[in-house]
């Protein structure tokens, strides 16, 4: 299956997509996940990245099709995929469309992560994650064994700097200006899912299984 998560910053995408990944063995492209490495290793990349992720603000279409064209040669990639956080744009959903028809393949269903904007401060304030891995926490929905350390590697949890409630107004404008298109995009080809996103995590997967099935 070759899937797209869309939905505003904290709808649960990163939530939800490793257990996607984990049902349908399929590779798992975040597109924000791949930019906060190349920032932290301080890449070509991410030193053009940065500015315009910690305004909030989307990074330019050209560098992250790069990104996703890139990624999608991938072997693992090859049979499936779930791509998080791309496309954010129409540009970059036309630029998706070309990529795959230029391997005989196409978009099976678009997830959209649907939430009233008012709920999600509080998701993004109190998100913790662990970088290496993606895995994120929330300090009241969904914390770990031991306030601050990742369930699993025992590594110190940290917060992204893009998660404060400004910079949550600029993302969220991106979000509805940019990347609300994208939605009626997919809309006309007539594979998009709505996902009741603000129902607590649980529910939220067994939607996405019965969008899937
Ligand atoms: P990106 O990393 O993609 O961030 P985002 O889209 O803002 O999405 P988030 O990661 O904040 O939200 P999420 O839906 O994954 O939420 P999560 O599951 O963690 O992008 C960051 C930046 O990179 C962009 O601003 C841009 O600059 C750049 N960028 C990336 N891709 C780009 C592109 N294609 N083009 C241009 N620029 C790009 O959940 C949030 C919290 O809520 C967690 O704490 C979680 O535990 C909790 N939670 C999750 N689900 C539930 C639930 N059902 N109930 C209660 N709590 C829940
Ligand atoms: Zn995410």
């Amino acid at each position: 299956k070759r899937l797209i998560l869309v939905g505003p910053p904290g709808s649960g995408k990163g939530t939800q997509s490793p257990i996607i990944k984990d049902e349908y063995c399929l590779c798992h492209l975040a597109t924000g996940d791949m930019l906060r490495a190349a920032v932290a290793a301080k890449t070509p990349l991410g030193i053009k990245a940065k500015e315009a992720m910690e305004k909030g603000e989307l990074v330019s279409d050209d560098l992250v099709v790069g990104i996703i064209d890139d990624a999608l040669k991938k072997p693992s990639c090859q049979k499936g995929f779930i791509l998080d956080g791309f496309p954010r744009t129409v540009v970059q959903a036309q630029k998706l469309d070309d990529m795959l028809d230029k391997r005989g393949a196409k978009v099976d269903k678009v997830l959209n992560f649907a939430i009233d904007d008012a709920i999600l401060e509080e998701r993004i304030t109190g998100r913790w994650i662990h970088p290496s891995s993606g895995r994120s926490y929330h300090t009241k929905f969904a914390p770990p064994k031991v306030p601050g350390v990742d369930d699993v590697t025992g590594e110190p949890l940290i917060q992204r700097k893009d998660d404060t409630a400004t910079v949550l107004k600029s993302r969220l404008e991106a979000f509805h200006k940019q990347t609300e298109p994208v939605i009626d995009y997919y809309n006309k080809k007539g594979i998009v899912a709505n996902l009741p996103a603000e129902k607590p995590p649980q529910e939220v997967t067994s939607e996405v299984k019965k969008a899937l099935s």
